[in-house]
């Protein structure tokens, strides 16, 4: 989804809604420094694993009726894709408590971060902004994507579809205006695609960021 480097993983790493996925359990085991925040982290591991039954099928169901929107390729099935969650969710739940006291998952969420400026080298968010064009505003977008910037030398944003698999509505605006601001704006073609068409991320760093930590995928003209 981010194009991550070798390099990228020994950097450290903010994931930004990260919900109940595996990807601080799974790097944090290698020996990744990774901090993930999610409002969802007030609650409990039990309270989380409630919410996970009580939701699972339903999402599950909603995917089965959209299957059109989708690529079934290294993902075969509903069925498969019900398993790979259902097992990144349990490797998150195992990890969660442990984590929690270490600090790896903080209760927080955007606008507005618990961090001090440059805390992290990489912020990551997939599957929150731009997916959520309807529910979140352009305004909450580029809020989102300066704090990001703020706490992180560099912010990584995937997919940039909204929900539907059509392109965000806020793409266009929140680039035009990140760059008048000063940021500097990439769109970046990455190996993964479920979502029709949602295989770019976008690439955010504040203009005195440098070149270097090019990330393994191909540049890609603004569309
Ligand atoms: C669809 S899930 C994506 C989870 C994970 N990133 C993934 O790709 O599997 C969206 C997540 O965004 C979180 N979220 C909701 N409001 C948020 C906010 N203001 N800031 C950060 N995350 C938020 C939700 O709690 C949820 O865990």
């Amino acid at each position: 989804m981010f194009g991550l480097s070798a390099g990228d993983l020994g950097k450290r790493i903010l994931g930004c809604g990260d919900g109940p996925a595996a990807f601080n359990a799974v790097l944090s085991k290698r020996g990744g420094r990774v901090v993930s925040v999610d409002p969802l982290y007030r609650f409990s591991v039990q309270e989380i694993r409630d919410r996970i039954a009580a939701t699972f099928e339903v999402v599950l169901e909603q995917t089965r009726q959209n299957a059109h929107e989708f690529v079934w390729g290294k993902i075969r099935s509903i069925e498969e894709l019900g398993q790979m969650r259902m097992t990144a969710m349990e490797e998150f739940l195992a990890d969660y408590p442990a984590g929690r006291r270490a600090g790896r998952y903080r209760e927080a969420g955007l606008t507005a971060l618990p961090f001090a400026k440059g805390e992290f080298d990489l912020a990551l968010c997939s599957h929150f902004l731009f997916l959520y064009s309807e529910q979140f505003s352009a305004e909450f977008h580029m809020e989102s994507v300066k704090e990001l910037c703020r706490v992180a030398r560099e912010a990584r944003i995937f997919p940039l579809l909204e929900l539907g698999a059509r392109p965000s509505r806020h793409l266009e605006p929140v680039i035009g205006q990140l760059q008048k601001d000063g940021f500097r704006v990439e769109i970046k073609s990455v190996p993964y695609e479920f979502q029709k068409g949602g295989n770019r991320m976008l690439r955010v760093r504040s203009a005195h960021q440098g070149l270097e930590g090019r990330v393994g995928c191909q540049p890609e003209a603004l569309r």
